[in-house]
């Protein structure tokens, strides 16, 4: 008799760790909003994410304080009142860029004061403002988490001293908790697609003991700005060179980073490039630079109409992952839905934490989002479901069992 307690108390304990397993860690469902793009904010469907994250807050080259540019502060005081109306459980979290005012759907190709996070960094007294205006702000403007947006570390001693900043982050966000009745900030940061650059690599170790999660960046390859021959900019493959993503992320994984605070990120625009002779467009073909755009940068929405306006057709090359279109001599390359498919399945395959896409308000009637959430639904949704008709078949059976041994037992 004992023993078959002990028999059924295992069982119980193996079926609800399986469920635990397959519930513990929500997958993340992130996304940029972009003040310096205006549109407006009612407009985001907060119900579609977990967390939504507003740029950018700026850094002062003085007194590396965060500013809010004034122009915007509107919106960032706002923010997170609005998306939470139609979701009052998504996280909201500031996000920290020291670019220039621009109007462009992609900022990373924008120039940046590298030298104003380096000198950030390198003192200590300097960390503590840049750390303490950090979390004021947020708190002032009713954020719940800190997001640093810099992928532009340009020494060793940065990056070392980028260790040190997150400890004291980590350090200053618990210590603040303690005197606050609100919830404890979430930090997270953007990463380059590479785990290291020439100079030396990430401090891996103080990023995933500080972070919450961290999410790379895993597009803006190839602008056409800087490249006389085309290529695709969020490339999942590429058989001939290492500048793809899916290089990056089994670079991080490979230093021992936990893919569980690993998140991929998508994005929700594309490059339109001139080709110098339109019949010469495969990948590698010499261009003349940019299209369409000041610097090619198109959003997805902003391509869709356009290839509406064309009647023109989307390709899908299964071989990079990458949708693309060629219009006379423009030939523009984005992410439609057979890309993002492709990419969240990998993330799933790699137990990847979720993605983050830039920016929300780039899509097209939430289609990129469906794509992402029809993919994300597969294989984890069955797995759910199996346990759910799994679970009571097996105390029913169990129960059985038990009242069978006990009439049994009465009986005799
Ligand atoms: C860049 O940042 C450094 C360090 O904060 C500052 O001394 C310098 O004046 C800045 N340069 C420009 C062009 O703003
Ligand atoms: C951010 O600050 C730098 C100086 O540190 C300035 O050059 C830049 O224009 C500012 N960006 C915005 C968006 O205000
Ligand atoms: C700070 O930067 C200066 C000049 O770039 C460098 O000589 C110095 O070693 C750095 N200090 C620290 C603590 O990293
Ligand atoms: C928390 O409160 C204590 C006592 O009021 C104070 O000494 C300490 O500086 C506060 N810490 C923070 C991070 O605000
Ligand atoms: C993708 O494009 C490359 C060159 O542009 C080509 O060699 C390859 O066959 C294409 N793959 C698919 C699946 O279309």
């Amino acid at each position: 008799m004992d023993s078959k307690i002990i028999i059924l108390l295992i069982f119980i304990s193996i079926l609800s760790y399986q469920l635990h397993c397959c519930t513990a860690q929500p997958w993340t469902k992130a996304g940029y909003w972009y003040a310096g793009s205006e549109s407006p904010i009612p407009d985001i469907n907060s119900a579609l994410f977990t967390h939504l994250i507003c740029g950018f807050a700026n850094v002062s080259s003085t007194t590396y304080q965060l500013s809010i540019p004034p122009e915007q502060e509107q919106y960032f005081s706002t923010f997170t009142n609005i998306v939470k109306s139609k979701n009052p459980s998504v996280i909201t979290l500031l996000s920290i860029w020291n670019g220039q005012a621009t109007t462009a759907k992609s900022i990373l190709g924008e120039k940046v004061n590298t030298s104003v996070l380096s000198s950030m960094l390198n003192q200590s007294s300097c960390r503590k403002s840049f750390i303490e205006s950090s979390i004021k702000t947020a708190r002032q403007y009713g954020f719940q988490g800190i997001d640093l947006f810099w992928l532009w570390p340009n020494t060793a001693s940065d990056m070392t001293n980028m260790g040190i900043l997150l400890d004291e982050w980590r350090a200053a966000v618990d210590s603040e908790l303690r005197n606050s009745s609100e919830s404890k900030l979430i930090l997270t940061m953007a990463l380059y697609y590479l785990p290291s650059f020439e100079f030396g690599s990430y401090p891996i170790g103080s990023i995933q003991r500080n972070m919450d999660w961290a999410h790379v960046v895993a597009y803006d390859y190839h602008l056409p700005l800087n490249e006389k021959f085309i290529h695709a900019h969020a490339v999942l493959y590429d058989p001939s060179s290492n500048v793809n993503t899916d290089y990056g992320i089994r670079g991080w994984l490979a230093k021992g980073f936990p893919p569980n605070k690993l998140v991929f990120g998508l994005p929700y625009h594309g490059y339109a490039w001139t080709l110098v002779n339109p019949k010469e467009n495969a990948i590698g073909a010499p261009s003349s630079g940019r299209a369409e755009t000041e610097d090619g940068s198109m959003s997805y929405k902003y391509i869709k109409s356009y290839i509406r306006g064309y009647n023109a057709k989307t390709i899908f090359n299964a071989t990079f992952v990458m949708n693309y279109c060629i219009i006379g001599s423009t030939w523009i390359n984005f992410d439609d839905v057979e890309s993002i498919r492709a990419k969240i399945s990998y993330a799933k395959q790699k137990n990847l934490r979720g993605y983050n896409v830039f920016q929300v308000s780039n899509d097209d009637n939430w289609m990129l989002f469906q794509a992402a959430q029809e993919e994300d639904n597969g294989p984890e949704k069955k797995r759910r479901l199996l346990l759910i008709i799994m679970l009571p078949t097996a105390l029913i059976i169990i129960i059985l069992a038990f009242m069978m041994y006990y009439i049994r037992d009465r009986v005799l």
